[in-house]
């Protein structure tokens, strides 16, 4: 959470370009933006709330300045608590990702000291240590003992009127430094960077980087020299463009049909590959949080139906506490779309320590989870910039889909419904499919309660579609297996609530259509997706029968009754409120 962007050059950049790298990671956070520049010995500030947008900058040209794009964890969304943030005298600027968990402490012990205070943010207290430490000691060192006071998983970077090096320090969060012509970028992630540098160092937790004419890397706490280790990075503008679409959302629901045709083309032998490991392993738990941990419980569907197999699956949160068990024996197999998600580091970190065995399965190259597993498997998504995920989710499927089946020494099977699967998404996102959908995004305008039904291998669906209507229409959106009806949501069904039905042809057909009957018998609505219609049907979207991958095609309906519900609320899909991209704090 949080997107952090900077540069130091020897050439002069308008202060515009810092925020045009920030809108690139609004993905991260949009409370509110700020950004400093250094002008001759003085440090200029500006800093508004709310999202980008078109807002313009009135700094002067720079060739050292930081900006920010703020998810706020401590204190309001005000302009006073907006990054970067300042010491007493004004020289020192700091822009920052994560929690310091002992900012009170060292709060009160600076106040004691004569610093003052003019926000509520945790971050203030890092510029005000530095402070401190620059009355005994240079820069470099300042920074560092100021980042070996702070506690929690954080990222830094500061800069001083008085040098011209950008500094920066890690010890959770992503920072990644783009090598230019005779200047250094620094940034949450390489997409804000890409444009001006084709070599980049992505930072390891407790590393610090000094910036200027040159760059040095040091090992926290001690600060010994490192030697950096450069790594190519594309810069690949359409991906990073809505294109003809209003909305990235939108944008990468319509991805989802060649993805999943590039899945089922170029994964067997990496699939194969960890289905053998998942044999030898001694209980396998797949770890994910919010939409990737639906698909971890469709997994668990899939390799029970499928392989045979029993995984295991918590929400990666709670996974924490269920850690007593894992042995060097255990496999754990991370779902994550951003690599960042510090619920899934946190729980494998403790496997780390257990010495089970780690497979990431990620959208995103080099960061935290990527390089704490011991194997890594691309989703191969392309990078998802709205915040609801929807192709990171089909991604994830349809590898366990292909897992499953490859466990049973049936891949081949896989792929072909994999083909099917993107043909009738692509039928799905037709002209003609969308207005029906748009009908019942129109019928739901109103509605405040939305209840999704689903059994079996559809009931992380039903999961996962209130999600999705949830975080970018703000309907209060439940998903519930349909056997669990009668034992309490049922109180809620009065005249008029609206209900979706996940109905595929499967083993769940007559339950899950019973269910959908009590409730139309209480006066639900019903909203059918299924492969056949029924007189229980008040709405029917059409989903063909596609076997083990129906679970892939029948969300994509809701992904696009989520979008379109947003759009005809007013809303921005791509940014909802109160969420970010990247959630690096508990
Ligand atoms: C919902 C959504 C989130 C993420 C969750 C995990 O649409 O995007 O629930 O799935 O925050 O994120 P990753 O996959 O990046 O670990």
């Amino acid at each position: 959470m949080c997107g952090i962007y900077g540069f130091v050059s020897e050439n002069t950049h308008q202060a515009g370009e810092i925020l045009e790298g920030l809108k690139l990671l609004e993905y991260r956070g949009y409370d509110s933006w700020g950004v400093a520049v250094k002008i001759k010995k003085q440090i200029k500030v500006e800093k508004s709330i709310g999202k980008i947008g078109n807002d313009k900058i009135h700094l002067p040209q720079t060739n050292l300045g930081l900006g920010h794009t703020r998810w706020a964890t401590h204190g309001g969304v005000t302009v006073k608590n907006a990054h970067p943030h300042l010491d007493c005298k004004k020289n020192i600027a700091v822009v920052h990702n994560g929690i310091i968990e002992n900012y009170r402490e060292l709060k009160k012990e600076l106040s004691k000291k004569g610093h003052k205070f003019i926000s509520e943010t945790d971050t203030e207290v890092f510029a005000h240590l530095v402070e401190e430490f620059l009355k005994k000691e240079g820069f470099t060192t300042a920074v560092k003992d100021a980042f070996n006071k702070i506690r929690g998983l954080n990222a830094i970077v500061v800069m001083n009127s008085l040098s011209s090096e950008i500094i920066a320090a890690k010890t959770g969060s992503p920072l990644v430094v783009g090598v230019g012509n005779e200047e250094f970028f620094i940034s949450s992630d390489s997409l804000g960077i890409a444009q001006h540098a084709k070599k980049a160092l992505f930072l390891k937790d407790n590393e610090m980087v000094v910036l200027g004419k040159d760059i040095q890397l040091l090992s926290l706490p001690k600060g010994a020299r490192l030697s950096p280790k450069f790594e190519e990075i594309e810069y690949i503008q359409s991906l990073e463009e809505k294109g003809k679409y209003q909305h990235f959302m939108l944008k990468e629901i319509m991805e989802q049909p060649a993805i999943l045709e590039n899945i089922s083309q170029n994964y067997q032998v990496t699939i194969q590959d960890l289905g053998k490991k998942i044999k030898k392993a001694f209980g396998t738990y797949f770890v994910g949080a919010g939409t990737a941990y639906y698909a971890c419980l469709a997994g668990a569907y899939l390799f029970s139906k499928i392989a045979k197999v029993h995984v295991n699956t918590e929400p990666a949160s709670e996974f924490n506490y269920l850690e007593d068990f894992l042995t060097p024996k255990s496999l754990i197999i991370a779902l994550s779309q951003s690599e960042e998600t510090i619920d899934v580091i946190e729980p494998l970190q403790r496997a780390k320590k257990r010495n089970s065995k780690i497979i990431a399965i990620t959208n995103v190259q080099g960061s935290t989870i990527y390089r704490l597993a011991n194997e890594k498997i691309l989703l191969g998504a392309g990078p998802e910039k709205a915040v609801a995920s929807t192709k990171a989710y089909l991604a994830k499927l349809s590898i366990l889909l292909m897992l499953a089946f490859s466990m049973k020494g049936q891949i081949k099977q896989a792929e072909t419904l994999l083909i099917k699967g993107a043909k009738e998404i692509r039928r799905i996102l037709s002209p003609k499919y969308l207005k029906k959908i748009q009908k019942i995004a129109r019928f739901l305008k109103s509605k405040e309660h939305v209840f999704i039904i689903g059994r079996g291998v559809s009931y992380p669906s039903a999961l996962e579609a209130a999600l999705k209507i949830r975080e970018v229409s703000y309907v209060h959106a439940e998903g519930i297996a349909g056997g669990e009806l009668k034992h309490g949501p049922i109180a809620l069904i009065e005249k008029g609530t609206p209900c979706i039905v996940f109905a595929p042809n499967d083993e769940t057909y007559n339950a899950i259509m019973s269910n959908a009957m009590e409730i139309r018998a209480r006066g639900g609505i019903i909203i059918g997706i299924s492969f056949r219609d029924s007189e229980v049907f008040d709405h029917y979207l059409e989903v063909k029968d596609l076997k083990e991958a129906t679970i892939l095609v029948q969300i994509v309906t809701i992904q696009l009754l989520a979008y379109y519900l947003a759009v005809l609320k007013g809303y921005d899909p791509d940014r909802p409120r109160n969420l970010a991209k990247s959630v690096t704090v508990r």
